[in-house]
Formats: structure tokens, sequence, C-alpha cells
């Protein structure tokens, strides 16, 4: 196994485990603001899923024997997170609110790709075996979110047009 930086190792996974934590409480938010009981539902078992993965994190760092989980990246992703949930807030229209969700998702699907892709470099099998099936459910957030930002888009562009008619 090539030699690990532990401190930006733990580093990472904490800015994931903050992040995973914020994530439930804007999905939160963002399903108070939906409408629509089949968006609501699926919108509501993706919150489930980053729960599941906020504590596979933990339980993770558990393992690793790490305590302090406030580190310099998880305070970021802590702000950016009360960032998201003030844009929530201030969301008036489903296509605004499911916008905030993409802009998450997009960053998520990255971050555990990245994470995953890390522990293949590092031959961590353990690593990659407990991280992946989180990885395959943020790709699949990921679509979701993109299809239902691109329906609730053109949903408001063909009443817009049938009014300029
Ligand atoms: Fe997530
Ligand atoms: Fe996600």
């Amino acid at each position: 196994m090539a030699h690990v930086n532990n401190n930006a190792l733990v580093d990472l996974l904490c800015e994931r485990l903050a992040v995973e934590t914020g994530g439930v409480d804007i999905y939160q938010a963002a399903i108070a603001k939906i409408d629509d009981p089949m968006l609501a539902a699926r919108l509501t078992h993706f919150m489930e899923e980053e729960a599941k993965h906020r504590d596979l994190l933990a339980a993770y760092l558990d393992k690793l024997g790490v305590e302090n989980r406030d580190t310099p990246s998880a305070r970021l992703a802590r702000m950016e997170g009360q960032a998201y949930m003030k844009l929530v807030g201030e969301s008036t229209t489903p296509v605004q609110v499911i916008n905030v969700l993409l802009t998450i998702e997009l960053m998520d699907e990255n971050a555990w790709e990245m994470i995953v892709n890390l522990g293949r470099d590092l031959h961590d099998d353990e690593m990659v075996r407990t991280l992946s099936g989180a990885l395959k459910e943020e790709k699949e957030h990921l679509r979701g979110v993109r299809g239902m930002m691109a329906a609730l888009t053109r949903e408001s562009l063909v009443v817009a047009d049938a009014i300029e008619q």
C-alpha cells in the first residue's frame, strides 16, 4: 500500500460526513417545499440514503479510531450546507428547489467517485468495499435529480409558451 497522509484522508472522510449530515437537513427542507407526492416520495428515498451514507461514514471513522471529526474541510462543508439551506428557504418554485439539490448532488457524486478511486489507488480493499455502495446510490441521486430538473424546466417552459399564444 502506498504511503498515506492520514490527516488528509481523515479530513476528506470528515468532510464527506459533514456533507452527508447537512444533506439530510437540506433534503428535508426541500421536500417540505415540493407539492407533487411522487416527486416528494423519490426525494424522501434519496434523503434516507444520505442518512445511510452519514451513518456509514460515522461507523467507518469509528473503526479507524477517529474521534475528532471537526476538521478544517468538515467546517467548510458545514458552512456550505448552511448556505444551501438558505437557498432552499429562499426558493419559491420547484425548479429552484431542485436546482439546489442538483448542485449538491453534482458535487456529492464527484466526491464519492474520488474517494472510492483513492481507495483503489491505495489498494485499500476495505475502503473500496465499504464505500462503493454509497457511490452507486449517489450516481442514482444525480441521475434522478438531473431528470427532475429537466422535466420541471420543460414543464415551466411549455406553460410559458401556451400563455404567449
Ligand atoms: Fe450524499
Ligand atoms: Fe446524494
